[in-house]
């Protein structure tokens, strides 16, 4: 099917044509929300290791610690128990219990946590209305005296102005650490993300771009803080049971190394697909007066982790919640990251001065349409025939 079939359909639905009123769905079968499929490759790869009794941490996390060091275009990388972890390992060596933080309200809730769980003060910052990443702008007016640190999430796979970032951090002396979790194999002005700031963190959770089940990784490309990171990552141990400091064991095991090495070898192609599939839900959405696609931090090539858009509700006489449950009725799943920002979360109520009101109005108004590297054009018609129907029947 040529791609302009994916343009959105002119329909005059009402509320009674709805599948969820009792209507016909436009799709009987629902298009798959993601794909994260082991191959042969993969499970033949983890059988290896399996055989070869060697299952902690060997040669395979030190195989996918060097091609993403390269890919990522960082210096170091340390494969480690997951992206939580990472987070822990990187935040550690780069500011003190009492530091102000500046972190995203808009975001996961592993960014923050682990700030508190580090004994640092978050300092919540605005998101960008239309890029949805942290405000550069709202970070500097949020500055303190005690802010030592900034921990920026490169959100659903887009990059955050990191220029911005990093001028500020270089202005005020602050440590950068960014949460890439969502987002390997992202670039910013053509460079690897782990190019930048002084670590970057990512997680191999099982539903993540590059999935091993659990797993996760530490970029950075300062050899004193790579091995502070190595360090801490397995009992401060430097030679066997001699520990020069305390540390944890936040090590992967092999398995997931291996997992991680064989689904890297695909990466690249799957990213690009889910490249083209943004491109084309870019032209549904855009059909939509109300809707809107995510725009993208200039400087950033984003690898669509997750596809969101965001709902006007001024523009429809239904809310969001009620949108998105019209499209799962037509055959069309979403989900909404995040039903709350990270100010309401109840975890971080005693440190909440104010609620950063872009970040609280997401909350109301995003939803994830399916994205992965499988979607078919069967999918993405089933898609705009649903956005377009259900938009038309909820027309304000
Ligand atoms: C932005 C972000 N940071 C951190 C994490 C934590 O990673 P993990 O689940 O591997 O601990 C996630 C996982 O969902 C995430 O999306």
């Amino acid at each position: 099917m040529p791609a302009t079939t994916t343009a959105p359909r002119r329909s005059s639905s009402t509320a009674s044509t709805l599948a969820i009123n009792g209507g016909t769905p436009v799709s009987a079968s629902p298009v798959p929300f993601m794909s994260t499929g082991l191959t042969e490759q993969d499970i033949q790869a983890a059988i290896v290791v399996l055989r070869s009794g060697m299952l902690r941490a060997a040669k395979k996390c030190e195989e996918l610690e060097t091609r993403i060091a390269q890919i990522s275009g960082s210096n170091h990388a340390m494969t480690c128990a997951n992206g939580t972890c990472a987070l822990q390992l990187a935040y550690e060596p780069l500011f003190k219990p009492g530091d102000d933080v500046l972190v995203p309200a808009w975001s996961y809730i592993a960014t923050v946590s682990m700030v508190v769980a580090r004994g640092g003060n978050p300092i919540f910052v605005d998101a960008d209305p239309e890029t949805m990443q942290i405000d550069v702008a709202d970070a500097a007016r949020r500055l303190t005296r005690n802010t030592t640190a900034i921990a920026a999430t490169h959100l659903y796979g887009c990059p955050v102005d990191i220029d911005g970032v990093q001028l500020l951090a270089g202005k005020h002396g602050l440590k950068v650490i960014y949460d890439a979790a969502q987002s390997h194999l992202a670039t910013y002005n053509g460079k690897g993300i782990g190019a930048f700031g002084d670590a970057v963190t990512y997680s191999f959770y099982a539903t993540k771009n590059l999935a091993t089940g659990e797993g996760g990784m530490v970029t950075c490309n300062d050899d004193s803080l790579a091995r502070q990171i190595k360090l801490l990552r397995s009992h401060g141990e430097t030679e066997k049971y001699t520990h020069e400091q305390v540390g944890y064991n936040y090590r992967m095991n092999d398995i997931a190394g291996a997992i991680g090495c064989s689904r890297l070898d695909r990466l690249e192609a799957q990213t690009q697909k889910r490249r083209d599939a943004a491109a084309k839900y870019d032209r549904i959405i855009g059909g939509i007066d109300g809707l809107s696609a995510p725009k993208t931090t200039a400087g950033a090539t984003p690898v669509y982790h997750l596809y969101v858009a965001r709902f006007d509700p001024s523009r429809f006489t239904c809310t969001r919640d009620e949108f998105v449950k019209a499209l799962g009725a037509e055959g069309v799943p979403t989900a909404v990251h995040y039903p709350r920002s990270l100010t309401h979360q109840p975890a971080f109520s005693r440190l909440i001065k104010d609620h950063p009101p872009v970040a609280d109005s997401l909350s109301k108004r995003v939803f994830a349409l399916p994205m992965h590297h499988n979607l078919t054009d069967e999918h993405f018609r089933i898609v705009g025939e649903a956005i377009s129907k259900v938009a038309s029947a909820y027309r304000a």
